[in-house]
């Protein structure tokens, strides 16, 4: 189903494969049983919850809660913790589960904390990229889609806290 006002850019059957292949990706790379996801929300919480059921294996999940200051379409740089993981990540397997990359800000500040509290492994799965808009090189392992600098809502990620439930990634004109 599409939103009227919302055309597609990447529809369901797209983002189901791909996610898929995704999944066996990183279950090839990381064959441990303690992999843990780590879910940025709330714009992951779609991904998250389509990669983790399509993964064999063990997997464990948290989630945390991130805010860039100024709101809008586009990020300050300026990072807030709002929801702090429940749970440590000494000497484990952790991928952090992100919506989209854009200028890379919110991603390098969140590996920063987070490699700092000395997980053994820590990767990063993005479904969406924006490459021409990177500001920081930041490092993902696992990339969904690269796109084109358009500002894109639906599978979790919103405008104004709208359009998060659409089934598809949608570009808002
Ligand atoms: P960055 O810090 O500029 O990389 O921005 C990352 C965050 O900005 C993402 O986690 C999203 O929450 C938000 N964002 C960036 N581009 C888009 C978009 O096209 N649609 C929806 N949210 C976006
Ligand atoms: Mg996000």
């Amino acid at each position: 189903m599409t939103h009227a006002n919302v055309p597609v850019l990447i529809g369901q059957d797209a983002l189901h494969d791909r996610i898929h292949t995704l999944a066996a990706e990183i279950r090839r790379d990381l064959p441990s049983e303690d992999l843990h996801f780590v879910c940025v929300l709330k714009g992951a919480f779609m991904f998250l919850s389509d990669l983790i059921r399509a993964m064999s294996g063990t997997v464990t999940i948290d989630f945390m809660a991130l805010a860039s200051y100024g709101g809008g379409k586009s990020s300050s740089g300026e990072v807030k913790l709002l929801k702090d993981l429940d749970k440590g990540l000494q000497g484990r397997d952790v991928i952090i589960i992100e919506d989209i990359v854009d200028t890379g800000l919110t991603l390098n500040y969140l590996q920063e904390i987070l490699r700092a509290r000395g997980p053994k492994t820590l990767r990063t799965a993005c479904l969406l990229s924006k490459p021409s808009r990177r500001l920081v090189d930041v490092g993902v392992d696992y990339i969904g889609f690269s796109i084109e600098d358009r500002f894109v809502v639906g599978y979790g990620l919103d405008y104004a806290e709208q359009y998060r439930n659409l089934p598809y990634i949608g570009i808002l004109q």
